[in-house]
């Protein structure tokens, strides 16, 4: 039995130990941690000055957090920004409390607060973390992270390389992040785009690479609103997963690869270039080809190029099973530049769109901007859902659903990939359907974050 005064020395200790330098907490309690703060980095070329951003661990992408399927994350957020912040672990099928969704599953973590995120990783594939409280800035500053579950055994390759793509809207004198978080354009245009294109936030990326190498290049659009259109060149390659979810087959790259924002894909990739020669990751922009990330060749790593890829493992749950009796909702979007949109609710009252600009807010699901007390979609865990997507907008929209992958239902009832994140051009619809088979409440919203800001987020309820 421990006695009043082991107590008390107890609560002394406590006190002592919170005293001393996390760091050395961390190595006594094992406690890892993700610090969101303040940095500054050298993202723009030589010769500019030094940008400050907002990054995780003082690093741009944040620490890259890679784990075996079915392993525990644990990580303590501590938050040294000066805004309220929270970790979303995009695209994990996860508990719904450990989401990281401020004002949904918790609330934002204020300055010099912590809070814990310990969750289950039950799918291999490529994720991202990124803040989810004011997210067009706090992305747009540079939160953002990859996160990364292995197979069970390695796949065959000889190395791999994670890309995460972004553009930066920076000042062309100071090199600073341009600080209009809210501007009417972006919001109701095409979203924040960025001047300046990185990978891993650099805009010269290199890797010295061999003839006949083997990569596999895992690619994260963590963009507010660009839409990467890439090719390779050099190099002859498969997607073999998009949005973490691995293909049933192979698919060779034939045709560009479009990556609306919050989309990943995983793509083997061949190095066919000669020694002395240069391939390519190609963002095809306007009709032509900018390199995005380069691969100059060293040498020959083999004489021989490799079979064609196999399909990587099925994940857990990749079905999506009782289409036939599934509930069919519709989602009509309308609104932004060019649109349809006369009126919609904003906070339970009918305005114009007249004022709906002065309310620098404009765009609508059935009607209503942003977040309201009904959900989208209200049901009961495992039922399946048939979601009918109108874009009745000028502008594409990169669509999100939160921890519930989907597939699209094409006209014959054809089956799409599993992913978590649709593209949708300007006016088309499109049917998407997936098993609710996770409790707790969802998010469904435009992941063009200035979209997301002025109306476009909706949520889903599964009980
Ligand atoms: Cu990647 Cu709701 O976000
Ligand atoms: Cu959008």
């Amino acid at each position: 039995m421990p006695t009043r005064r082991d107590f008390l020395m107890q609560g002394a200790m406590a006190t002592a130990a919170f005293a001393l330098p996390r760091r050395s907490l961390a190595a006594a309690s094992d406690v890892e941690f993700l610090e969101a703060q303040p940095a500054s980095i050298q993202l723009a070329p030589d010769g500019y000055p030094e940008t400050e951003i907002w990054s995780y661990g003082g690093v741009m992408p944040g620490p890259e957090i890679r784990l075996a399927q079915g392993a525990r994350l644990r990580r303590r957020f501590v938050n040294e920004l000066p805004q309220a912040s929270s970790v979303h672990w995009h695209g994990v099928r996860i508990d719904n409390a450990m989401e990281g969704v401020a004002g949904l599953t918790q609330p934002a973590v204020d300055p010099g607060r912590n809070f814990d995120y310990d969750f289950v990783v039950p799918d291999a594939g490529t994720y991202w973390y990124h803040a989810h409280n004011r997210s067009t800035e706090q992305v747009a500053r540079g939160l953002y992270g990859a996160l990364i579950v292995e197979e069970p055994s390695p796949t065959d390759v000889d190395r791999e390389e994670v890309l995460i793509l972004d553009d930066w809207l920076l000042s062309p004198e100071t090199a600073q992040i341009d600080p209009d978080f809210t501007s009417r354009h972006d919001r109701s245009h095409a979203g924040r785009r960025g001047n300046f294109i990185v990978s891993n936030g650099r805009h010269d990326l290199a890797f010295d690479v061999r003839q006949n190498e083997r990569l596999r290049l895992r690619l994260v659009n963590a963009a507010n609103a660009r839409i990467f259109v890439l090719a390779l060149k050099g190099m002859e390659g498969w997607t073999v997963a998009l949005d973490g979810m691995p293909l049933s087959q192979t698919q060779p790259l034939a045709e560009p690869l479009i990556l609306g924002p919050g989309q990943r894909a995983d793509v083997i990739a061949d190095v066919t270039a000669a020694p002395g020669e240069t391939a390519h990751l190609v963002r095809i922009e306007d009709q032509e080809g900018v390199s995005q990330a380069a691969f100059r060749v060293t040498g020959r790593a083999a004489d021989k190029r490799r079979e064609a890829p196999e399909a990587l493992p099925a994940n857990p749950r990749m079905e999506v099973t009782g289409l036939e009796d599934a509930k069919t909702i519709r989602l009509h979007m309308q609104g932004g530049a060019m649109g349809t949109l006369d009126s919609a609710f904003l906070n339970g009252e009918k305005k114009s769109f007249r004022e709906l600009v002065d309310a620098n807010q404009f765009w609508s699901f059935n009607g209503t901007i942003g977040m309201n007390d009904t959900p989208l979609v209200d049901v009961a865990n495992g039922e399946t859902v048939k979601l009918q997507i109108y874009n009745e907008t000028s502008f594409p929209h990169a669509m999100h659903l939160h921890a519930l992958h989907f597939r699209e239902i094409s006209e014959d009832g054809g089956l799409g990939p599993l992913r978590d994140t649709i593209l949708m051009f300007g006016g088309q619809t499109r049917t998407i359907g997936f098993v609710a088979d996770n409790p707790g409440d969802w998010l469904f919203h435009c992941h063009m974050l200035s979209h997301a800001a002025s109306g476009m987020m909706t949520w889903m309820k599964v009980t």
